[in-house]
């Protein structure tokens, strides 16, 4: 049966931490730049099956601000991979555009080298009007950054007089916020064993149900999506109420 006959809820907003990549290659006896590019595969098909359930936004997670300190190899792995995937959207523009992906990046852009902030910005602007799933990559990316810059949006508004200190209100401090024009998340998947965060979507993630499961990353199916749609039928959320 199809996921969206099978569930009477689907969640609108996903957020997913990749994680287990290396894990993946090591057992393999790859190197971990292989498991990061089977990761791609996933991210790849996962963002297509998005589309065709008609989630409404899809945030991963693939590179923080503290993944920098990897050895050089991987780091430029990792953005050969992102390299290769702007391209595509490129040669592929007709077929992502039946897939109604608007891609956005979210994290601080200027601190990813010259070319690949230039394709960022020019995949975003090309899949800007599509409306059917906004794909969300994270990059250089943390969570507690992406507050900070909003923190700092708001001071400078304050600072020119257009805002007073006391009109700050949540709603106001959520709109700053990257993903500020979408929901928040309604579950956060993290796959690889690990149960914590990993200053991935702090703000956001105040009310978010949490997904955690010992597969790795490269292994990840539709199938394990299904188990999350699933799961997350069954929740009953009450954001505080009764
Ligand atoms: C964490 O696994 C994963 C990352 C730091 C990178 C995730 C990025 C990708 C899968 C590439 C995505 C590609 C595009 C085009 C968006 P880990 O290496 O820390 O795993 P380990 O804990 O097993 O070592």
């Amino acid at each position: 049966m199809a996921a969206e006959t099978k569930f009477s809820v689907l969640p609108r907003h996903i957020g997913i931490i990749m994680d287990g990549n290396g894990r993946w290659a090591k057992k393999r006896g790859l190197p971990r730049t292989a498991g990061h590019k089977k990761g791609a595969d996933v991210f790849r098909d996962i963002t297509t099956y998005c589309s065709e359930l008609g989630i409404e936004a899809v945030t991963f997670y693939a590179f923080s601000t503290e993944n920098w300190r990897r050895p050089p190899e991987e780091v430029n792995t990792l953005m050969d991979l992102f390299r290769e995937y702007f391209e595509e959207l490129e040669r592929r523009e007709r077929e992502n555009e039946k897939m109604g992906f608007r891609i956005r990046f979210i994290g601080d852009i200027s601190g990813l080298p010259a070319d690949i902030a230039a394709l960022a910005a020019e995949t975003e602007r090309r899949s800007n009007s599509e409306t059917r799933t906004t794909v969300n990559i994270a990059v250089n990316y943390g969570g507690r950054q992406e507050i900070v810059h909003a923190a700092q949006l708001l001071a400078q508004q304050v600072q020119s007089g257009a805002l007073a200190p006391e009109d700050i209100t949540e709603d106001l401090f959520a709109k700053h916020i990257y993903t500020g024009d979408l929901p928040d998340p309604d579950v956060i998947i993290r796959p690889g064993g690990e149960m914590r965060l990993s200053n991935f979507m702090t703000w956001q993630s105040a009310y978010s149900e949490f997904w955690f499961s010992d597969v790795l990353w490269p292994d990840f199916t539709r199938a394990t999506l299904d188990e999350v749609f699933a799961d997350f039928d069954k929740r009953n959320r009450r954001f505080g109420g009764v």
